[in-house]
This record gives C-alpha cells, sequence and structure tokens, in this order.
C-alpha cells in the first residue's frame, strides 16, 4: 500500500501519478491536499511520512513545486528516507543503496511522462541488502 501526498503545486502531477498506480492494479491512500488551493507544503509531506513510518504503508510518494520543502518536511520523521528524484538513474540507486522509502518529485521540474517512469522505477527497484547499504543506513538512524 502507497501512502501519496502533494501541496498545491503537486496537486495536478499527484492526480496523474493516482491514475498511474490505478492502472497498475496498485493501491493507495491519497493524504492531500485534495484541492488547488494555496496550502502548506509540511503538512502533507508530515501525514505521508508518519504513515510509512507507522509501518502501515510500505512506501511514500511526496509532491510539490519543486520536490525540496516536501521531502525536507518528510525526512524530519524518524525512520523516513525521502529522497528526491528527478531522474530514473537516482530512483533507482535511491532503492539500492538507501532503501529510501518515500520519493519525492517536483512537479515544476519533471514533466508528467518522466515522474511516471521515475514511479516505476522507484516501486519496482528493490533494496541491494548490501552490508555496506545496510552498516550506512544505520549509521543514518543514529
Ligand atoms: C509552493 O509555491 C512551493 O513553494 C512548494 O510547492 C514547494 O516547491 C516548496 O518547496
Amino acid at each position: 500500500m502507497i501512502a501519496i501526498g502533494s501541496d498545491h503545486g503537486g496537486f495536478e502531477l499527484k492526480k496523474a501519478v493516482m491514475a498511474h498506480l490505478e492502472k497498475r492494479g496498485l493501491e493507495y491512500k491519497d493524504f492531500g491536499t485534495y484541492t488547488k488551493d494555496s496550502c502548506d507544503y509540511p503538512e502533507y509531506g508530515r501525514a505521508v511520512a508518519l504513515a510509512v513510518a507507522s509501518g502501515e504503508f510500505e512506501r511514500g510518494i511526496v509532491i510539490c513545486g519543486t520536490g525540496i520543502g516536501i521531502s525536507i518536511a518528510a525526512n524530519k520523521v524518524p525512520r523516513i528516507r525521502a529522497a528526491l528524484c528527478g531522474d530514473c538513474f537516482s530512483a533507482q540507486a535511491t532503492r539500492e543503496h538507501n532503501d529510501a522509502n518515500i520519493l519525492a518529485m517536483g512537479a515544476r521540474v519533471v514533466g508528467e511522462g518522466l515522474a511516471l517512469k521515475i514511479v516505476d522505477t522507484f516501486l519496482d527497484t528493490p533494496f541491494s541488502n548490501d552490508e555496506r547499504h545496510i552498516r550506512r543506513i544505520s549509521l543514518i538512524e543514529g
């Protein structure tokens, strides 16, 4: 199950991502925002991050205008590793190396076609389980 959220800047891209997840038969829950009205990205980054950190959701996807603000907010929650990706190489590497559990994207940065490829890469790439990556992740957690 995937937790997804955005601010107004990411609202349209989030709708495209949700339609894509539906096409793939993947279940998700939308944590808002639910309109295009201006709103505060930390609220939605935190809501998705808490949902993933609780263990109820395997992965999260957060979107704002740049992807920066909402990824910063998500990363404040313990056990969250939110990766801002604007290309498929990063999406693959952050799954293999960082076991990232949240994908962040900037709707004003990536087009819809690329964003959906990034989503697929992020969701379909397993963690490497390499000892060195496990050690480095545990060093992040402190
Ligand atoms: C909203 O205008 C914009 O600041 C927000 O979507 C995001 O880009 C912040 O990091």
